[in-house]
C-alpha cells in the first residue's frame, strides 16, 4: 500500500462522509514485449478512455455506497463502458480526496477515488475488443479506449504530445503519480515529457 500524503482523505474517512457523492476511477495496466514499428519499445499498456465530452479520463463513474460497495460500483461501471465484468478490490484502492470546489464558497461534495489494477496483457487486449463491441456505453459516454504513449520519440512525440491534451478532474495527475510510482516510465523522461507537453499545451 502506497503511504498517504497529508491533506488526503482514507478511504473509511471518505465513506464517513454523510451527504458527499462518489465517484471511482481506475487506471488498468499490463507489461508488454511489443513493439512500435520493431524497434521501439512500448513497454506497458495503460488504458485511458476518450469521454463523451471530449476529455481523457480513465474507466469507472458514479457510485451510491449506501447501495453497493465501492468496489462493486467499479466493477458495474467498467461492465458498462469495457464490457467486461471485472472484479475490483479494496486493495486496489490507491487513493481519494474531495474534487476541487466550483465556488471558493462552498466545499465540493464530490470525493473521487482512484484505483490500480495490473493485469494480463491478454485480458488488456479483450477488454479493447469488448470495449468497442459489447460495451453498452461505447459511442455513448464513452467514444473509444486509448493507450496511453509511454515513449518519447526523436522529435518529441509520444508522451509529451498526449499530456497536453485536457483531462478531466484530476486524470492527469493520477496518471503521472502513478507512472512515477509504479516506475513505469523514468523519472528523467516524465520529467522531461511533462516540461515539453506544457509548452505544447501552451
Ligand atoms: P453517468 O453514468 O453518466 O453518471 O457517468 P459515470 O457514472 O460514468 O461518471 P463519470 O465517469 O463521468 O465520472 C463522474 C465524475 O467523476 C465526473 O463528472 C468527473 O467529475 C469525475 N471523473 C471522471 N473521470 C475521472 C477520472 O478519470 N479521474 C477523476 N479523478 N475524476 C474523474
Ligand atoms: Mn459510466
Ligand atoms: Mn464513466
Ligand atoms: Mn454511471
Ligand atoms: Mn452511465
Ligand atoms: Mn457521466
Amino acid at each position: 500500500m502506497w503511504q498517504m500524503a497529508s491533506g488526503q482523505l482514507s478511504r473509511a474517512g471518505a465513506l464517513a462522509c454523510t451527504g458527499c457523492r462518489h465517484a471511482c476511477h481506475v487506471m488498468l495496466y499490463c507489461d508488454t514485449k511489443t513493439q512500435l514499428f520493431g524497434r521501439l519499445p512500448i513497454r506497458h499498456i495503460i488504458l485511458m478512455q476518450m469521454r463523451f465530452d471530449g476529455l481523457l479520463g480513465f474507466p469507472g463513474g458514479y457510485v451510491n455506497p449506501s447501495e453497493e460497495t465501492l468496489e462493486a460500483g467499479l466493477s458495474r461501471e467498467l461492465l458498462e463502458e469495457l464490457g467486461v465484468a471485472l472484479p475490483i478490490l479494496v486493495e486496489d484502492h490507491v487513493d481519494c480526496c474531495h474534487a476541487p470546489a466550483s465556488s471558493p464558497y462552498s466545499s465540493s461534495r464530490l470525493i473521487t477515488h482512484f484505483y490500480v489494477k495490473k493485469m494480463e496483457e491478454e485480458q488488456i487486449r479483450e477488454m479493447e475488443r469488448t470495449a468497442a463491441s459489447t460495451a453498452t456505453d461505447h459511442g455513448q459516454e464513452v467514444l473509444g479506449m486509448v493507450r496511453v504513449p509511454l515513449y518519447t520519440m526523436k522529435g518529441g512525440g509520444g508522451l509529451a504530445p498526449f499530456l497536453s491534451h485536457s483531462f478531466i478532474g484530476n486524470a492527469r495527475s493520477k496518471l503521472v503519480d502513478s507512472l512515477l510510482r509504479l516506475d513505469l516510465v523514468a523519472p528523467e523522461e516524465l520529467h522531461t515529457a511533462l516540461a515539453h507537453s506544457l509548452k505544447l499545451h501552451a
